[in-house]
């Protein structure tokens, strides 16, 4: 049954969320607070590169199954079900900020029909669904926990496709109102308590970053006993109890979750009585990471970085995304910049004259270059910091040329190494000698 839904907040998991739920046949009114983001929004124009998602967007504007709005208000007023979908930054003791949801919750109390389910798909610490209650302050409206599981770059297809669907709820009946929302995506439920359900998307994010630190840190265990990695990873991932997935070696883990909600959940361990000293691990394993793809460099520029030119191809935290934060690229060249390293960096999505606000910040200092050659010509290093596919069909005899020595440091163990020993490269990737 189509319901008409409200989705407050328009950042990747909101705008994702509103535009596949129109998508699925239901009447979804999305909200923001900033106008311009609106406007654009309501022509079809995108903040961000997501795949699949302008597709989905232009459908539902013009089936007038989606629409935007400024302010949470407007959104609500039919609304039968209300996603809040707002930040949750960190707060400065590592704890998440719940004041953009407790604001949305009180911008919206006011206007919700009696009988409206709020879904809170935003990542908040246990015990929020109350939180959010006490905000809204009516008996007549049900908070549930919804989390989100997206991965930005496919977070589209992570919608239509996912592998779980977690709602938090302590009445089965409202449960059952919300999972009807995504029955056409015959996906397995897992229904359960809002305390159980805000703790599983915690423990989602932190067992995945534990994987990605566990590999980094064989990584090196491998460079130091001579074996790669990838055939390490190869042997392990048979084993279906361990599986392929989130086992690539790396520059570090970042983006806009991993880092926060891995140091929410420690806090929230503590706050708890409880010392997760092995997450704890996994972040300090996550940070000594980018230091040691630093040493990778030095040592390939045979010691000292000072006065050396660095073209550093990728920005971004991860591929398909044209997302800067928390981005372990940016935190590489920061450091190499801090040891005297003259860094020019490329990526595909990021364009020096185009960044603006909060991009241009992270940018600040950094020259970009506007394709990977020409951040080459004279460098005595290039260093791979983002997985981007079309880095591996660079013609690297042309890139050769350009450099002042041809070096490359692959700390995503990306390119084809024998083939750039061929062409006269000095090559280090990340976990294996070759
Ligand atoms: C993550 C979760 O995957 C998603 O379920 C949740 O909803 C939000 O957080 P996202 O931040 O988009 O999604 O990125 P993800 O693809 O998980 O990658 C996180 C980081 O780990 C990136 O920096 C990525 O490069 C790194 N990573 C991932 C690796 O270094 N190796 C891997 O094998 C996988």
């Amino acid at each position: 049954m189509p319901a008409t839904i409200a989705v407050v907040g328009t950042g990747y998991v909101g705008l994702t969320t509103g535009a596949y739920l129109a998508h699925l046949g239901h009447r979804v009114i999305c909200a923001d607070v900033v106008a311009d983001k609106v406007e654009r929004l309501s022509r079809g124009e995108l903040p961000i590169v997501e795949s699949g998602l302008d597709e989905l967007v232009t459908e539902g504007l013009a089936t007038q199954r989606l629409s935007f709005v400024l302010g949470a208000a407007g959104a609500v007023a039919d609304a039968e079900f209300v996603f809040l979908c707002v930040p949750t930054p960190q707060g400065e003791d590592g704890s998440a900020d719940l004041s953009y949801v407790r604001q949305a919750a009180r911008d919206i109390a006011g206007h919700l029909t009696p009988e409206c389910i709020v879904i809170n798909k935003s990542t908040v610490p246990v015990g929020s669904t109350r939180v959010v209650e006490e905000a809204i302050g009516r008996d007549d409206v049900f908070v549930v926990s919804n989390p989100e599981f997206l991965r930005e770059g496919s977070a589209v297809h992570d919608c239509l496709h996912p592998d779980r669907i977690v709602i938090g709820s302590d009445d089965q009946a409202v449960a059952m109102r919300v999972a009807g929302l995504f029955e056409a995506l015959r996906a397995p439920l897992v229904i359960t308590d809002p305390a159980s359900a805000e703790t599983i998307k915690y423990a989602s994010n932190a067992f995945l970053a534990t994987k990605v630190s566990f590999v980094n840190a064989l990584a090196n265990v491998c460079e130091a006993v001579g074996a790669d990695v990838n055939e390490v990873v190869l042997g392990m991932g048979h084993d279906r109890r361990i599986g392929f997935e989130f086992l690539k070696p790396g520059p570090g883990w970042g983006g806009s979750c991993f880092p926060k909600d891995t140091r929410a959940m420690v806090r929230i361990a503590e706050d708890a009585g409880y010392d997760f000293g092995l997450l704890r691990g996994v972040i300090a394993v996550n940070d000594e990471q980018y230091e040691r793809m630093v040493e990778k460099v030095e040592h390939m520029v045979g010691g000292s970085l000072d006065g050396c030119t660095v073209a550093a191809w990728g920005l971004t935290f991860k591929a398909r995304t044209d997302d800067l934060r928390d981005s372990p690229a940016i935190e590489v060249i920061r450091r190499l910049q801090g040891r005297g390293a003259v860094v020019r960096a490329y990526d595909p999505t990021v364009k020096a004259t185009a960044a603006g606000g909060a991009a241009a910040a992270r940018l600040a200092g950094i020259e970009v270059g506007a394709d990977p050659y020409a951040v080459c010509e004279g460098a005595d290093v290039a260093v791979v910091l983002t997985e981007w596919d079309e880095l591996r069909w660079l013609d690297f005899a042309k890139v050769a040329e350009l450099m002042a020595e041809p070096r490359i440091v692959d700390t995503r163990n990306l390119l084809d190494a024998p083939l750039l020993r061929r062409l006269g490269f000095a090559y280090r990737g990340v976990g294996r000698m070759g």
